[in-house]
């Protein structure tokens, strides 16, 4: 396992368990791209053909052979000005402003373990998990040099690219496009699944053909957005959860983006994802190096479950760090949705009282506590404890709270500036701004220069005067708008401004779980916004949506399940009629809906009846029961809640000793047909307990035909059902 080279037919080869890459260098010195798929041993340079495609260029060295162009050849690292008219995943201005680059292969290295990127998130692995393949490409006229990096894991069937630039040439160059990884495919049919949405609606699930042209997925907005995230699908035609091939991308990163899959001329397909290159020309002088962020590539040949499956391990164990990133987090009460601005000490600290009584464990207290700050006009850069509107000092507030037993945490919006701020009189120059231009408004604020250190050191040390000084233990990190205005006041080159900005975000956050390395910190961009790999480096979970309805959360969960595990997912029981939607949902469904990510209430539990704060209290322990298995184990998706009659998932164990079985009945009617849903991720030949019923089950039959559900009358009722494996065979 691992990586091959072989030295005659000049083929890397990376091995995962079950999945094989393959790649040659030819007689032109081109990377080719050969494979990727099923496992399988041997040479497929069986698969590239040759004949004459008109119109299509040659390189100078073919002479007449018309029959050779990178028009049509697959390709590892295509790039502009080789004769491939595609999409190209790498394009650089010359110090002559010529745009060509005609990389050739040089060299290569195969080193233990799995690379990192400086200043940038990447999947991290032990030496022994994990192999890495640099392979050197070189522009000989301009010497360009690009490192393909390839990180391969062969347990968890991952494999990561990233791509290294090194101006090795004697005067500036800009990158005007740098793509992180390109597949190429001779043949087949695909579909392109990708997750779009809006504010309070993110990541519905999208799945159409990939036909002639070019289809695109993107963020310009300097977050990686609610509209399209970065994280992408390609299936075989036919593929659905249990059976058929599909490949993902995952882009580690949290800023602008393009993800795109091209069928050409002669119906191959290109998949590719990267750096969006709109706004993006990065300048690179004589000597500097460039680091493109990661994407996380698998295959499946079982279907979609296995392939969200292996993203989630990935993420998880991979991505992921900190003393949370296995933990069971705590069950929190957020108060936002229980008086949003409207708050002092004294209702926060009732909030907590009530929130003790129910066993939950963290109170976040957040928008609202600092600067000037009642409404969403102003405030935001002056992070200092509002006092008189407290009513008291933090500490003691804090210590109030601890006093009832629960952690307390807070909230910040550390990229972001209102123009009535004291930081904004200060540093007017600190806001991206265009000079002579009115800036564009987004929910009445600014965003901070974080491309520029001092800026990123000047909000680090307000937030560390008071993190160094009170007992906050969680963060809850917002961003509420996309960057516009994109120039920065020190640096005469714009178009390195939006990558620039992520490095600072990134360093920011990193500084930030190293000096407190006990604190969770969850991050949020308007609910969603800003869901990515790159963000799960830093923060362990991330507030899924500011939609808290709990059937248009089956519908956003499900979304996000196909990219990322259950342990990155905020989700949390809100009040009825809900503050979105008006919907009233049952208290059981909210806790079923909340349970499938890290659980929490969002809404003023003292508004709540005696009997209601009883169901909270009994929700809380259950919790507590399945939080390892929610956490830890395997999900399933067993219905897809855009087209079925129920929202249904289960969480299986690693050992299949135990399943949680969850599901919202999303239709009623009179004389209603009976509903069954069908298990998943079971021991064949075992037999399972139902826990409440005390009933057993046969495994196969629970996977082959289903478990019934109750006829119950009322809208949206919902089930939890708790198997526990009771014997081996029948
Ligand atoms: C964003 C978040 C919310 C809340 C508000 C506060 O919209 O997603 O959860 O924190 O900001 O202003």
């Amino acid at each position: 396992m691992g990586v091959i080279y072989d030295e005659k037919k000049k083929t890397f080869t990376l091995h995962t368990k079950n999945t094989t890459y393959q790649m040659k260098t030819d007689q032109y010195g081109y990377l080719l791209h050969l494979y990727y798929g099923r496992k399988t041993k041997g040479c497929m340079d069986y698969l590239l053909t040759y004949a004459d495609r008109g119109f299509s260029g040659n390189p100078y060295e073919a002479g007449n052979d018309r029959t050779y162009s990178l028009d049509a050849l697959p390709q590892e690292f295509p790039s502009q000005g080789t004769g491939d008219y595609r999409s190209i995943a790498f394009a650089v201005e010359n110090i002559d402003g010529s745009c060509a680059c005609d990389l050739r292969y040089e060299s290569y290295e195969i080193v233990e373990g799995k690379y990192a990127l400086p200043g940038l998130p990447a999947v991290y692995a032990g030496d022994e998990e994990a192999k890495t393949l640099k392979i050197y490409l070189k522009d000989s006229v301009t010497e360009v040099g690009v490192c393909l990096l390839y990180g391969v894991l062969p347990e968890l069937d991952i494999i990561t690219r990233s791509v290294v630039v090194t101006n090795n040439g004697h005067g500036k160059i800009y990158l005007e496009k740098v793509q992180s990884a390109n597949l190429d495919f001779v043949t087949g049919n695909y579909d392109l699944i990708t997750f779009y949405g809006r504010h309070a609606m993110e990541r519905n699930f999208q799945r159409m053909p990939v036909e002639h042209g070019v289809q695109m997925i993107e963020s310009r907005r300097g977050i990686s957005s609610h509209q399209y995230n970065p994280m992408m699908i390609l299936t075989k035609r036919g593929t659905c959860e249990d059976y058929g091939g599909c490949y993902a991308m995952s882009f580690v990163y949290s800023g602008s983006f393009k993800g795109q899959a091209e069928k050409d001329q002669y119906n191959q397909t290109r998949m590719m994802i990267g750096l969006n290159d709109d706004g993006f020309s990065y300048p690179l002088k004589p000597g500097e190096t460039f680091y493109a962020p990661e994407v996380i590539l698998t295959y499946s040949a079982s279907g979609l479950g296995e392939l969200s499956g292996n993203l989630h391990s990935c993420i998880r164990t991979h991505v992921c760090r900190g003393k949370y990133k296995d933990a069971v987090r705590p069950v929190l009460l957020n108060s936002w949705e229980a008086s949003y601005f409207d708050f002092n000490g004294e209702a926060i600290y009732e909030l907590a009282k009530h929130a003790a009584e129910c066993g939950i464990e963290l109170l976040v207290m957040d928008d609202g506590w600092f600067g000037k700050r009642n409404d969403d006009s102003s405030g935001l850069g002056d992070w200092d404890v509002n006092e008189e509107k407290l009513g008291e000092t933090l500490k003691n507030l804090i210590s109030r709270i601890n006093g009832l037993g629960l952690k307390f945490g807070i909230w910040f919006e550390p990229e972001a500036v209102s123009e009535d701020s004291e930081l904004f009189r200060k540093h007017p120059d600190w806001a991206l701004t265009i000079p002579g231009r009115n800036p564009v408004h987004g929910r009445n604020q600014l965003v901070l220069d974080f491309s520029r250190k001092e800026v990123v050191d000047g909000v680090f040390s307000q937030m560390c005067r008071l993190l160094d000084e009170e007992n906050i233990e969680y963060v809850k990190w917002d961003m509420n708008r996309a960057l516009s205005d994109v120039y920065s006041a020190v640096t005469k080159e714009q178009g390195r401004v939006l990558y620039d900005y992520v490095l600072g975000l990134y360093d920011f956050l990193e500084r930030l779980i190293t000096r407190y390395p006990n604190l969770l910190i969850e991050g949020c961009s308007g609910g969603g916004g800003r869901f990515d790999a790159g963000m799960l480096y830093y923060t362990p979970q991330i507030w899924c949506s500011d939609n808290t309805d709990a059937i248009d959360r089956l519908r956003i969960q499900y979304g996000t399940s196909f990219g990322y595990p259950v342990s990155a997912v905020g989700s949390h029981v809100s009040a009825v009629p809900n503050h979105q939607t008006g919907r009233e949902t049952p208290m059981n469904t909210r806790k079923v809906a909340a349970m499938s990510g890290t659980f929490g209430y969002e809404l003023d539990l003292g508004k709540l009846t005696a009997q209601e704060k009883q169901e909270v209290r009994k929700q809380v322990e259950e919790y507590h029961k399945y939080a390892p298995l929610i956490q830890n184990g395997r999900y399933y998706r067993l219905s897809n809640p855009f087209v079925d009659e129920t929202g249904a998932w289960a969480f299986v164990a690693q050992d299949q000793s135990e399943l949680l079985l969850n599901v919202v009945m999303l239709e009623t009617h009179g004389n209603m047909t009976q509903t069954y849903v069908r298990l998943k991720g079971l021991k064949k030949d075992a037999f399972y307990r139902e826990e409440r019923s005390g009933c057993i089950y046969p495994a196969d039959a629970l996977m082959e035909v289903g478990c019934p559900m109750p006829l119950e009358l009322g809208a949206y009722q919902a089930h939890q059902y708790y198997f526990v494996k009771v014997s081996d065979e029948i």
